[in-house]
């Protein structure tokens, strides 16, 4: 049998993602604070095995015990486990020098911290019952250049591509067969281009330019790339700690 866990599946890129797998009848958990009820619903009428936990992943604690709970529910009968660490947060927008200590810190945890510990937990579960697991994490190219106003989101999702690289390296030189690969989503009409577009100038300076992106139409919808995301992870032939990115796929 194969479980798909999405973080951050209440709503954007991370609720298409749930759907995009209910759609293709591979059971799903999802966790987030909150819990998207579309998704329930359309795991009752495909008749999809479905479940929500409540986390918060900017606490360790809550990632500790919610996943402990998930690894018991899904490596009983689990071949491949598709895990997809989407969630996550782009404040502080702020030029450094006036950032704000919690925004940082909550910052760090959701972004990186949890998708850290996330993998440790499931690369270790994997090789204790013989499963295989598919770790996506969700990046930015905001990881790989600097952007005024976004220093701590430009290092949390360069750090993310580093801790993939590094963990696929480990994977290939071990000869497991599980994978953990990034996925770079590009420009996606959800919540988080609200935010950036409700920042102010004094903190973002390239405010203009994402205003412009959603009136141009520049935006992708999330369906759209969580089709791409969940058609890459569902394939045999991922390449361990590569950085995938939409426009490549699409
Ligand atoms: N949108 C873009 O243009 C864009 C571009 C490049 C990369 N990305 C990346 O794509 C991913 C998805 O972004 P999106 O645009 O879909 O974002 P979004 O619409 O803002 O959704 C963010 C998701 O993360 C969850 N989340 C945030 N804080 C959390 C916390 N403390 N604990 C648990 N869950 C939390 C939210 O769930 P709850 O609030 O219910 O907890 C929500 O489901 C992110 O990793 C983002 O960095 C987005």
């Amino acid at each position: 049998m194969n479980y798909a866990i999405v973080t951050g599946a209440s709503r954007g890129l991370g609720a298409s993602a749930a759907q995009e797998f209910i759609s293709k009848g591979i059971p799903v958990i999802t966790v987030s604070r909150n819990e998207n009820s579309a998704l329930k619903q359309a795991a009752d009428n495909a008749v999809i095995s479905y479940t929500h936990y409540s986390c918060d992943l900017s606490s360790a604690q809550q990632v500790q015990s919610v996943f402990a709970n998930i690894c018991e529910e899904v490596f009983q009968h689990a071949e491949n486990v598709y895990v997809i660490n989407n969630a996550g947060v782009i404040e502080p927008i702020e030029v450094a020098g006036e950032l704000d200590t919690s925004l940082v810190q909550t910052n760090i945890q959701v972004n990186l911290t949890a998708p850290i510990l996330i993998s440790n937990i499931f690369l270790q579960k994997a090789k204790e019952n013989s499963s295989r697991v598919i770790i996506a994490n969700v990046t930015s190219g905001a990881g790989e250049r600097p952007i005024q106003g976004w220093s701590i989101y430009c290092s949390t999702k360069a750090a993310v591509n580093m801790f993939t690289m590094t963990a696929g390296l480990e994977l290939e030189s071990n000869g497991d067969s599980s994978k953990v690969i990034a996925f770079s989503p590009g420009l996606m009409d959800t919540d988080m281009q609200v935010t950036i577009r409700s920042s102010s100038e004094e903190a973002f300076a390239d405010i203009d330019t994402f205003r412009n992106y959603k009136e141009s139409g520049s935006l992708r919808s999330p369906d759209t790339v969580a089709g791409a995301l969940v058609k890459l992870v569902l394939s045999e032939n991922l390449e361990n700690g590569k950085i995938y990115k939409v426009n490549d796929l699409l």
